[in-house]
């Protein structure tokens, strides 16, 4: 019985049973007998992205803990560091072109204390797809915009057209027309970067705050030399991302059309909502994807042909990760220093792959 003990006492037997919780606050004697001790949401900020997310994790844990920012600001200025990254060829500014040779970029984010979304698909010219969305959660009442309207729009907000292929992705892109066919009136180009599937990569980031606030955004070039029009998962709310305050968060990368199948965001949220572990939600959407899988994605193993991983994090900061294959890592910042993490997965991954 609570209030036969004294709040040293309760903390104590609390902090046994739940150790994350670590902040308790006493208020007046309630009315009709109700507990003199209120516990508040657990206070252990936390940021977990994707591997290519180190710098971000440890900019968004800077801006939360220092400068009191926002978790959807902290998310979005960490990923930019990738989108504003011409070296880093899956998001933003020099990420690989559709099939024509312009790039095309998707973004999602969510802010969970305000219950709001935003996105953008296909986006052109813009070097930084995360912001446009956060302008669409900000200022409309929309969630998605997508193509000539997303760019529009964008540049009401004061973004700038820019050519976003550099000449490292145009290289690339001009390799894969040659070598597509030897039907063709292009002579292959045996030198060179080859990329044998066509690459994709994205990055996705969440964090929670002392207040237990939670938020999250996912921005990618998407699959490279896709069908121009192509939109992945990373915009659709659901799949690339989701959040609920009062639950926790969770985000993909990988391959968008099988992560779509799953709604993976919203389905590892679920689990979290359910008490798994981050990780064992992310393993659960995990197992779900390979389910929902056609054969022509399976070998003969019946594992998949294509990556997939997941990002959690949970109300009390507990956070997690898995992806199909050993050997990945993930991007954690947990209060103490930014690092890389062994992920959970499924399988070992075959040699050669
Ligand atoms: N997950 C990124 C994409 O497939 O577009």
């Amino acid at each position: 019985m609570i209030d036969a003990l004294s709040r040293r006492d309760f903390v104590l037997s609390s902090a046994a049973v739940m150790p994350l919780v670590r902040t308790a606050v006493r208020v007046g004697p309630g009315s009709l007998g109700a507990p003199a001790v209120i516990l508040r949401p657990p206070a252990r900020p936390c940021v977990v992205a994707s591997a290519n997310g180190i710098r971000g994790v440890a900019k968004a844990m800077d801006l939360i803990v220092n400068q009191s920012a926002d978790t959807l600001d902290a998310v979005v200025e960490a990923v930019k560091i990738q989108e504003l990254d011409p070296n880093d060829m899956s998001v933003g500014y020099g990420g690989l072109p559709n099939a024509e040779g312009v790039v095309q970029l998707d973004a999602s984010c969510m802010h969970g204390p305000t219950r709001r979304a935003g996105a953008v698909g296909a986006l052109e010219g813009i070097k930084t797809p995360s912001e446009v969305a956060k302008c669409v959660l900000k200022y409309t009442n929309h969630i998605m915009l997508v193509g000539k309207g997303a760019q529009d729009f964008a540049v009401q907000f004061g973004f700038q057209i820019e050519n976003l292929l550099t000449e490292q992705a145009r290289q690339a892109w001009l390799r894969w027309r040659a070598n597509l066919s030897p039907d063709d009136n292009y002579r292959d180009i045996p030198e060179g970067q080859v990329f044998p599937t066509p690459p994709h990569g994205t990055i996705n980031c969440s964090a929670i705050n002392a207040s237990g606030e939670i938020s999250s955004v996912t921005t990618t070039a998407g699959l490279a030399w896709k069908i121009p029009g192509r939109v992945g998962d990373s915009p659709i709310v659901g799949a690339g991302l989701y959040v609920d305050n009062d639950v926790g968060a969770a985000g993909s990368t990988g391959l968008g059309e099988c992560n779509i199948m799953v709604c993976g965001g919203f389905t590892t949220v679920e689990g979290l909502r359910r008490g798994l572990s981050p990780t064992d939600a992310c393993l659960e959407t995990l197992r779900r994807a390979v389910a929902m899988s056609e054969a022509r994605l399976l070998d003969a193993n019946g594992r998949p042909k294509y990556d997939l991983q997941y990002y959690a994090v949970n109300k009390r900061g507990e956070f997690g990760s898995a992806g199909l294959y050993a050997g990945y890592k993930f991007a954690v910042h947990d209060g103490r220093e930014a690092r890389l993490a062994d992920g959970a997965y499924l399988y070992e991954r075959p040699t050669g792959r």
